[in-house]
């Protein structure tokens, strides 16, 4: 089957009620995906959703917040009467913080890192064979923004799971301990994102045996609310980014992409 043809085939994207989720939606569906459209925001959800798709048929809607577990495991309880399976899930909800406020900080990581980690574990048993996964990552998630010490420990081939939410949780007792920078960690925002491009590597190891994909995106730096007026990039071609990432041809897994092209991490 054509990897960048929806032909009927189920997308859930998270935080889509606006900025680069929603653009992922109305691209997915003009691919022809059916897509699940979730958001924190109910009413927020439901506008977005309906104005992509009036008659509720390609686009449903679904409310998500991905930091709350009661919220992911609703969910996964109503997936079932939503789709038969979930052939792509893309992983966009996220928020930045560059501020130097530790409560900002823990609610960064605890979005953009756990928050993608608890999604994809609940959404993972509705990925079919030949299923993908998009984390939407950021080139500020690049190992080159850590210090020299969690550096080494990030980009360890053989970096398994409990390693990586050790780094995570040891970047957490640093922010409590409050001089994160002194260990060599930069802003939560990258740590959120360097953690998720790890995660990236250690499920598309994981999932390789049911030929599931995993791959990490940068959108570009873009014109939405977190991005900015000033952003170069225009929201449908940071869309058009993620959408790549979603329908990458062959098996193409483990890799950080941006316009389709495989960058470093
Ligand atoms: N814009 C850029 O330049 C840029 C560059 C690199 C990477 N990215 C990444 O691209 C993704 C989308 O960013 P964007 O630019 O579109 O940002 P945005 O316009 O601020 O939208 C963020 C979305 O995430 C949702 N969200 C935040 N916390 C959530 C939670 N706990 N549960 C569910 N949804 C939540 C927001 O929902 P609410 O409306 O409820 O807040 C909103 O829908 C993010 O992961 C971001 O890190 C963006």
């Amino acid at each position: 089957m054509d990897p960048a043809s929806g032909d009927g085939r189920t997308a859930l994207v998270t935080g889509a009620n606006r900025g680069l989720g929603l653009e992922t939606c109305v691209q997915l569906r003009g691919l022809g995906f059916r897509v699940i459209l979730t958001s924190r925001r109910k009413d927020e959800g439901i506008a977005a959703a309906r104005g992509i798709d009036p008659s509720g048929t390609t686009v449903l809607h679904h409310p998500l917040d991905i930091t709350k577990a009661e919220s992911i495991a609703n969910l996964a309880a109503d997936l079932p009467a939503l789709a038969s399976r979930v052939d792509v899930l893309v992983n966009n909800a996220g928020i930045g913080s560059w501020s130097s406020d530790p409560e900002k900080d823990r609610r960064t990581i605890a979005t953009n890192y756990h928050g993608s980690r608890d999604v994809t574990d609940a959404v993972l048993p509705f990925l079919p064979e030949g299923g993908r996964i998009v984390m939407v990552s950021s080139g500020l998630g690049e190992l080159s923004t850590l210090g020299p010490g969690p550096r080494a420990r990030f980009s360890d081939p053989a970096l398994t799971r409990p390693a990586l939410e050790a780094l995570v949780a040891e970047y957490l007792a640093d922010l409590d301990a409050g001089d994160p920078k002194r260990s060599g960690w930069p802003s939560s925002y990258s740590v959120s994102k360097v953690a998720l491009n790890a995660l990236t590597k250690i499920l598309a190891r994981e999932l390789a045996p049911r030929a599931v994909s995993v791959n990490a995106v940068c959108p570009g730096w873009v014109r939405t609310d977190m991005g900015g007026r000033s952003a170069p990039r225009s929201v449908p071609v940071g869309g058009r980014s993620i959408v790549l990432a979603a329908t990458l041809p062959g098996g193409a897994t483990g890799g950080f992409y941006r316009d389709g092209k495989r960058i470093s991490w």
